[in-house]
């Protein structure tokens, strides 16, 4: 595993759609293992494959010790409208207040290919919708209102 380096806003690659991904190689493997380590080191609760500068679609999301893997994911069903202070880790020193659902539930692959479906509530949802997010190219500062800089 390594450590990959964060794209921030600014970066192109940040606002386009990432694509279908049709076979997991090693190679989409070892890109799921290092964002795990990245998220990590940088304390987030999820992050996309376009983060780390790979503009395909999947995510990780790590709430209360619980770490999921989604490739190709699909929001199935959203519930509830939270208005909540949220930041990501590719833009460093800033928060926003962006309304999420307070329920999701979504469907993928895991790494062995195999359909996985997942409910989330709460923070897990936010971390859903936002990382789906960034898979269509939107960025939280996007759809943020009281945006500001934090230390
Ligand atoms: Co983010």
């Amino acid at each position: 595993m390594a450590l990959r380096t964060i794209v921030t806003e600014g970066d192109e690659i940040l606002t386009k759609r990432a694509r279908e991904i049709t076979e997991i190689t090693s190679h989409i493997k070892t890109t799921l293992d290092d964002m795990a380590e990245t998220m990590r080191a940088e304390d987030g609760v999820g992050i996309a494959a376009p983060q780390v500068g790979v503009l395909r679609r999947m995510f990780i999301v790590e709430v209360d010790d619980v770490y999921i893997e989604l490739i190709n994911p699909e929001i199935i069903e959203m519930e509830g409208s939270v208005m909540e202070e949220e930041g990501c880790l590719s833009v460093p020193g800033i928060v926003g207040t962006v309304e999420r659902p307070e329920y999701v539930k979504i469907k993928g692959l895991d790494r062995n290919g195999k359909g996985v479906v997942y409910e989330g509530r709460d923070l897990l949802a936010k971390a859903f919708a936002h990382e789906f997010d960034h898979l269509e190219g939107v960025l939280f500062v996007d759809k943020a209102t009281d945006i500001k800089e934090i230390e």
